[in-house]
């Protein structure tokens, strides 16, 4: 079958990747109220087009971080990016550059900053979660300048971690094993099994060498590093962070217009509008119900940008009419990495970018960044 969209790259990774990968890549926190809100409220969201206005030529083109990009898009920090390929951060960054689309590497990534830096010879992005050890902490963001990475992303939405179920369910662990359990599950995933659990080093990579990475008898490494994350950050690391870092940061899993002002008065240059993808806090809101009143709060003091639950271009669309810049995209491209590695990122990245062209020609409309809320209708 032909894969057309972003449901179709779902199935073929699910179809490639053993049960307790492929969950911990799909599943959120607890009830997965949120998780399920990030997608039903984008479909309670209806557009307004406009008609016999020549849409001969379109622009999906945005200016973020005094740069143009080609899309709005940007790929997501996904810890653990590794799971779904073989060196997963390496084929994402890869396909990113040569697409001009921001990549953000996860604290929590197989590959480690300098790896991707050395494979991809194209800047990306760096998010950042704060360790109890502030010298690994500082270590992480001067690792990220001195790799020339563009932008940090602090995400400041992880104090501590949400359960998963399902994870803890599938027995889930890093590096992954094979238990009695899951062996018949493992089996029947040969090639993951080959390529990935047998071909490459399962590992935090930015902690090889440093207390948080030691490995550990007594608990998972995964375990050991949740543990080690520092619940007392405030906002007074974002100043010790700007301090420190020179290029914009991001403070990514806002959810309130308060926290919004209170990025801006402390240094930061943008806000992500995100629930980490329902993977956190469970009940929060939708990204895509909080973004409004975020982007009042955030004026032109701050960008905005989105993620959570885009799986369509009318996805982005709709919340780059309700005020967001770009969006970032976790799911979408981890399906298509798991499912066929870098051409599977790029199909997806095609796929969504093919059906923002589309939306924007029928509602009427000619320049992305030129949207405005009179194109949405709320059902
Ligand atoms: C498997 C997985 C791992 C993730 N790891 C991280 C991470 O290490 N750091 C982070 O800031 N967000 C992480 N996220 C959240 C994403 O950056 C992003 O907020 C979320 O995936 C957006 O929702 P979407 O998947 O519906 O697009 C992760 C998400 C997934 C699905």
């Amino acid at each position: 079958m032909n894969t057309v969209n972003i449901a179709d790259l779902r199935r073929a990774a699910q179809r490639r990747l053993p049960r307790a990968i492929f969950e911990f890549i799909d599943g959120g926190s607890y009830d997965e109220v949120t998780l399920r809100a990030n997608r039903a409220d984008f479909e309670n969201l209806t557009f307004a087009p406009r008609v016999l206005r020549d849409v001969s030529k379109r622009d999906l083109s945005i200016e973020l971080f005094g740069e143009r990009l080609p899309l709005p898009l940007v790929l997501a920090p996904i810890g653990l990016c590794g799971l779904a390929a073989p060196r997963g951060e390496i084929l994402a960054a890869r396909v990113a550059a040569a697409r001009g689309l921001p990549f953000c590497l996860s604290t929590a990534a197989v590959c480690s900053i300098e790896e991707v830096a050395k494979a991809t010879g194209a800047p990306f992005w760096f998010q950042l979660y704060v360790m109890r050890d502030r010298g690994i902490t500082r270590s992480l963001i001067e690792r990220a300048q001195a790799a020339d990475c563009k932008v940090l992303v602090f995400t400041v939405d992880l104090p501590v971690t949400g359960q998963r179920d399902r994870d803890q369910h599938n027995g889930f662990t890093v590096p992954p094993k094979i238990t009695f359990a899951n062996a018949f599950d493992m089996l029947r995933r040969p090639g993951w099994l080959r390529e990935v659990l047998l071909g490459t080093r399962l590992t935090f990579g930015n902690f090889a060498g440093t207390s948080a990475g030691v490995e550990s008898n007594l608990m998972s490494l995964a375990q050991h590093i949740a543990r080690n994350m520092d619940s007392s950050i405030s906002w007074r690391d974002i100043e010790w962070a700007r301090s420190i870092w020179k290029g914009p940061i991001v403070l990514k899993g806002i959810l309130s217009p308060a926290d919004a002002r209170l990025a801006a008065e402390h240094g930061a240059d943008a806000v992500v509008v995100s629930n980490h993808g329902g993977r956190q806090l469970d009940g929060a809101p939708s990204s895509i119900s909080a973004l409004p009143a975020i982007v009042d709060a955030a004026g032109d003091r701050l960008s905005v940008l989105f993620d959570g639950g885009i799986r369509r271009g009318q996805d982005a669309v709709k919340a780059i009419a309700l005020g967001a810049r770009a969006c970032l995209i976790g799911r979408a491209f981890m399906y298509g990495l798991a499912a066929q590695g870098e051409a599977g990122v790029t199909r997806a990245i095609d796929i969504l970018a093919a059906e923002m062209d589309t939306t924007l020609a029928l509602l009427g409309r000619t320049s992305i960044s030129a949207l405005d809320r009179s194109s949405i209708q709320v059902r």
